[in-house]
């Protein structure tokens, strides 16, 4: 399939049905508020979309070395994916085939490769084959055979550093679902990107309200006000009539994919790109203004940039931008010299992958990859099982590594208090910050649906129109 074709989401189909409730309709300009707020629509979901959809279960860091273990939890279902060795992982149906015990808990690592039942000690190895049952004879009248008690495996695909799943035997191919953005993945570099840290909140919002704070760069100005500081003091300061033009998210521009994928990025040259002088105030160094913006999002979210990174601009300080380029060129250029010296993988030096720094790839149904040079926070959001007005909200902070240096292995970090400046940075505090409000207004009896913009918000409609071809089929 040619990019041109790949990058056209196909439009929407027409209701299969009548009896789809009026409050789960996706509407030409907005939402019903049914699909976050209903009980019914949340089980829906647990029918039609999670059993069937590819779905990313872990980072490969978070099992590193052969025999190595971690577990996905979606719903009330559990699967634990082993390494089998440098290339292969398993992922498997959590849970014994004796009497039901789930055979692995958390993450860890099977000693030798034996997977041991703690109830009644059957055991496996990590292809999932059983070498030993306790009294075999007294089962199956002493015929079971080796079918009947190997571990049920579920499809499982590495890619980009991911470790996909889909439950479904008949699911679309892998490669048909990452076909549209696989280009960007690939280019990114994301399959060398290694864990820095990964954290784990309970946010209070259905998982699809928690995954859209994040589907636009409108929010900015209103949520994060230290990230554009105008447009902010236009609308919490004292000049709110009259129009504002400066918002820096009219230079973003927003594209959808089929099955459901969708990105935005630096589409037009921002107020910030190739024009610093206009940040500039008060006869500050250009380059001080660029390095305590970006030192807002070092500061504000710890892995978007990196400290090294800022630091590293800040040696252009007194500098001559040689004719023809310009700041940010130079600063690309400093990352790419002082990567290629550390023997540190970088994503593909080209002008498309540039403007997705600071921009968003969103993985249908539920990732969001945020990169940068060398670096990418990853969004990952998961439903709660039963209560539609919860979810789970992870973050994982990766970065390439200089050569040599040996990646840790991936442990996540539970926040208690998602308030908490010293568990959560400021910019992603500020955006779950909204979500408990978001669903307090979304089950006012006066709420019946929520408008999107139609350029700005497409990701989102995107998002739910795909949502619909799962569970209306
Ligand atoms: S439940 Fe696993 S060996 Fe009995
Ligand atoms: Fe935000």
């Amino acid at each position: 399939m040619s990019r041109a074709t790949q990058r056209t989401a196909p439009r929407p189909q027409p209701a299969k049905s009548d009896d789809w409730p009026p409050s789960w309709q996706v509407l030409e300009h907005g939402i019903r508020v049914g699909r976050y707020t209903d009980p019914e629509f949340l089980r829906l979901e647990f029918e039609k979309l999670w059993p069937r959809v590819w779905q990313i279960a872990a980072r490969l860091d978070e099992i590193p070395k052969p025999n190595d273990f971690t577990t996905y939890e979606i719903g009330d279902t559990s699967v634990f994916l082993v390494r089998v060795d440098e290339e292969t992982v398993k992922a498997y149906h959590n849970f014994c085939p004796h009497r039901g015990t789930a055979l692995a808990e958390g993450a860890g690592t099977f000693p030798h490769g034996n997977i041991i039942c703690p109830f009644h000690g059957w055991r496996w190895d990590t292809q999932g084959n059983n070498h030993y049952v306790l009294s075999r004879e007294e089962f199956k009248g002493g015929k079971l055979c080796p079918e009947d008690v190997r571990l049920r495996e579920v499809k499982c695909e590495v890619y980009a550093g991911f470790v996909f799943i889909n439950f479904d035997p008949q699911c679309m191919p892998f490669d048909e679902f990452i076909a549209p953005i696989r280009w960007l993945l690939d280019d990114l570099n994301l399959k060398e990107m290694r864990h820095y840290w990964w954290k784990s909140i309970q946010v209070p919002a259905n998982w699809k309200v928690a995954q859209e704070a994040f589907f636009e760069g409108y929010h900015v100005p209103a949520t994060h006000p230290q990230l554009e500081e105008d447009a902010a003091r236009f609308i919490y300061g004292e000049r709110i009539e009259g129009e504002f033009t400066e918002y820096n998210h009219l230079n973003v521009a927003y594209e959808t994919f089929p099955h459901g994928h969708g990105r935005f990025y630096a589409g037009k040259p921002s107020n910030y790109q190739g024009n610093v002088k206009r940040f500039v105030k008060g006869g500050k160094d250009p380059v001080d203004a660029m390095a305590d913006r970006l030192q807002l999002l070092v500061d504000g979210m710890d892995a978007q940039v990196l400290q090294e990174d800022v630091d590293l601009l800040r040696t252009l300080k007194g500098k001559p931008i040689p004719e023809g380029s310009s700041l940010g060129a130079e600063y690309v250029r400093l990352l790419y010299e002082d990567a290629a010296a550390k023997g540190r993988p970088m994503p593909k030096l080209t002008p498309e992958i540039l403007n997705m720094w600071g921009g968003e790839l969103f993985i249908f149904p539920n990732v969001m990859v945020l990169p940068q040079a060398g670096n990418a926070m990853i969004y990952r959001v998961r439903p709660h099982p039963t209560d539609p007005n919860r979810s789970t909200f992870e973050i994982f902070s990766t970065r390439t590594l200089p050569a040599g240096v040996e990646p840790s292995r991936a442990v996540v970090e539970h926040v208690t208090d998602p308030e908490d400046p010293n568990q959560v940075y400021l910019i992603p505090r500020q955006d779950l910050g909204n979500l408990k409000r978001i669903t307090k207004g979304l089950h006012s009896w006066g709420m019946r649906q929520i408008w999107l913009a139609e350029y700005t918000e497409q990701i989102i409609m995107g998002m739910h129109r795909e949502l619909d071809r799962y569970l209306r089929d």
